[in-house]
C-alpha cells in the first residue's frame, strides 16, 4: 500500500503523506515514493503548484520514522541521509512552487521537509520544531542550512540548540511560515484559495519568477541580476505577455494559457 496519495485539483496537485498511525513519519518507502513522484510531476507541464500535506490532523510529519530507525545500521542511516537529498530536493527546485500545508506537528525531518518546500501554510494548532539535538543528533535533511537562510542565524540557533517548539502564530512571527489558516477553515481548501492568483496567472511568468527568486537564495547580486534578465527574456516573446497587453487595452481579465 502506498504511503503517499496524489489528487489532481485542476492545475494543482495535492500530495498527502498517508501514514497517520505513525504520524506520517518518513520511512525509506515514503522517501522513495516522494522522489518518484517528484520526477513524474516535474516533467508534467500541466502542473502549476503542488500542495504537500499529511493525513489526519495530528501531524504533518513527525520526522524520521524512529521505529524503522531503531533497526538500521549506521550505513543504513547514512544511505537514508543521502536519499533525503536525492529524493526530496525537488520540493524546492521543481518548475512549479511546492507549498507545505501543515495540518499538525512538523517536527524534525517533518519541519525539514516543509523547509525544502517554497512556501508554508499552517493550521492554527500546528507545532513546529527541530528536536534533533535532544536525540543527540543534528538535523540531517537540510535543516541547519535552510532554516538560517529563511529566518536568520539567531532564530535558527534558538530552534536547533534550545529545541524550542513554535506554535503556528509564533512561526508566522518568525517568518518560518507564510500564513495561518483562519480557525475552522479547511487547511487544503484555504491553501488552494490563497494560491488562486498563482493558479490563474500566467504559467510562463510564474515559472520565470520562481526561478529568478530562487536564484536570489544562492547567487551573488550580479549573477542574480543575470538570472532575473534570463527570466524576463523567457516572458518577453510569450503569448501570455501579448494576451496581458491586449486584455489591458480591452479592459478585460486576461486568459493565460502558458507556453
Ligand atoms: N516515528 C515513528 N512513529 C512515530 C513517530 C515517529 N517519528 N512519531 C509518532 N509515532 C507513533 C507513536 O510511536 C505512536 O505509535 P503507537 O500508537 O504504536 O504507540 C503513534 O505514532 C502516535 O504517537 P503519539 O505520540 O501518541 O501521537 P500524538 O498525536 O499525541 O503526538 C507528535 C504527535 C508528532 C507530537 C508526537 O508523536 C511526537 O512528538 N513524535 C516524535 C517527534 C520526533 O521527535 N521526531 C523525530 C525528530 S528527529
Amino acid at each position: 500500500m502506498s504511503s503517499v496519495t496524489v489528487l489532481r485539483r485542476g492545475h494543482a496537485v495535492l500530495v498527502t503523506l498517508d501514514r497517520p498511525d505513525r504520524r506520517n513519519a518518513l520511512d525509506r518507502a515514503t522517501v522513495a515514493e516522494l522522489g518518484r513522484l517528484g520526477r513524474e510531476l516535474s516533467v508534467d507541464a500541466s502542473v502549476r503548484a503542488v500542495v504537500l500535506t499529511g493525513a489526519g490532523d495530528r501531524a504533518f510529519c513527525a520526522g524520521a520514522d524512529l521505529k524503522e530507525r531503531e533497526s538500521m545500521s549506521l550505513d543504513d542511516v547514512r544511505a537514508m541521509l543521502d536519499s533525503y537529498r536525492s529524493e526530496l530536493t525537488w520540493l524546492g527546485a521543481a518548475p512549479f512552487p511546492v507549498v507545505a500545508a501543515l495540518n499538525g506537528a512538523a517536527l524534525g525531518g517533518g519541519l525539514e521537509l516543509a523547509l525544502t518546500c517554497d512556501l508554508r501554510v499552517a493550521a492554527p494548532h500546528a507545532v513546529l520544531g527541530l528536536p534533533e539535538t535532544s536525540l543527540a543528533i543534528v538535523p540531517g535533511a537540510g535543516g541547519t542550512q535552510r532554516l538560517p537562510r529563511l529566518v536568520g542565524y539567531a532564530r535558527a540557533l534558538e530552534l536547533i540548540l534550545l529545541g524550542r517548539r513554535l506554535s503556528a502564530t509564533e512561526a508566522l512571527a518568525f517568518g518560518l511560515i507564510n500564513r495561518v489558516t483562519p480557525g475552522g477553515a479547511d487547511l487544503v481548501e484555504d491553501t488552494l484559495a490563497w494560491l488562486a492568483p498563482l493558479l490563474d496567472g500566467s504559467p510562463t511568468a510564474m515559472r520565470a519568477a520562481l526561478s529568478a527568486v530562487r536564484a536570489a537564495q544562492t547567487l551573488p547580486l550580479d549573477a542574480g541580476l543575470d538570472a532575473e534578465r534570463r527570466a524576463y527574456e523567457a516572458c518577453l516573446a510569450s503569448d501570455d505577455r501579448r494576451e496581458a497587453l491586449r486584455a489591458f487595452a480591452e479592459k478585460r481579465k486576461p486568459v493565460f494559457r502558458g507556453p
